[in-house]
């Protein structure tokens, strides 16, 4: 089960952090030579910060954030690229806790019961990505009405899987697919969602960019929360003999 995310409680719009314009600091865990003049970096990953990208997208971070990406083969034309450290005393969003998480996720405006919306968003996970039994969200349905996530995009056990919290995935049939089929490749993410704890529905759809092959593809309905968002990116608990992670995400849309 995982944990409940309470700190998502943060009052965000109070928190709004100043970019740090100038050169990119290369994160470690990330080591690249080439200059990055092409990169803003947004956040520091010392403490977790927040911002927005728009007003149908926000952000936080507790690892360095990058507006412009300089990833081989992410096509992103609006391209936001981040890191967590393999080091998990490091880009913590809490460093007090005894359950430390790596968190750097953009977020869409949480919105009520009974509302349909449909996102479309890029993203781009760097192979190797080290998986474990505990919780690594790309996405996650979180409800607020619910204080946790409805279900969440994982990538867990070697494998990128749905893992859905509010029903019987051996009914709903939550599909899994190998990291190799995921990874180094440039993914589009559709998500039509109907908030709602009874009568909620929620589709998903991950294509592979270059040949718009469905990669895996999700429906459920009941319980999709309230008072919730969307969101994506990287966020995982913080164990001992982590790799690090290297992703992109951008291109978000709002389509309904
Ligand atoms: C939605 O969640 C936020 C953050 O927890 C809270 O401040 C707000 O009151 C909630 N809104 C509703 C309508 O429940
Ligand atoms: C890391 O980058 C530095 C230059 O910034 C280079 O000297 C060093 O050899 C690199 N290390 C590895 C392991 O690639
Ligand atoms: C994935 O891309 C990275 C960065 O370009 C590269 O180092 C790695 O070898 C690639 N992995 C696979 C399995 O292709």
């Amino acid at each position: 089960m995982t944990p409940s995310l309470s700190l998502l409680c943060l009052p965000l719009l109070a928190l709004f952090a100043q970019p740090i314009v100038g050169a990119a600091v290369v994160p470690s865990g990330f080591n690249q030579s080439i200059t990055r003049s092409s990169q803003k970096q947004i956040a520091s990953g010392s403490s977790i910060t927040y911002g927005k990208i728009s007003d149908s997208l926000s952000w936080q971070a507790s690892g360095p954030l990058y507006s412009g990406c300089n990833l081989n083969g992410v096509s992103i034309s609006d391209c936001y690229q981040f890191t967590l450290s393999s080091d998990a005393t490091k880009n913590l969003e809490d460093y007090s806790t005894t359950s430390p998480r790596q968190r750097t996720e953009f977020l869409t405006p949480s919105a009520a019961a009974g509302t349909t919306h449909r996102y479309r968003w890029s993203y781009y996970l760097q192979s190797p990505v080290g998986t474990s039994s505990h919780f690594f969200h790309l996405m996650q349905l979180f409800s607020r009405d619910d204080d946790g996530p409805i279900l969440t995009l994982d990538a867990i056990n070697g494998v990128i899987a749905i893992k859905d919290n509010y029903r019987d995935c051996s009914k709903t049939g939550c599909p899994s697919i190998s990291l190799s089929a995921f990874t180094n490749k440039t993914t589009i993410h559709d998500v039509t969602v109907t908030y709602g704890p009874t009568k909620g529905s929620f589709k998903y759809v991950i294509t592979d960019s270059a040949t718009s092959k469905v990669l895996l593809s999700y429906s459920a309905s009941g319980n999709m929360g309230g008072n919730a968002s969307i969101k994506f990116g990287t966020y995982r608990l913080a164990i001992s003999n982590m790799q690090s992670s290297i992703a992109a995400a951008g291109d978000f849309k709002v389509l309904v």
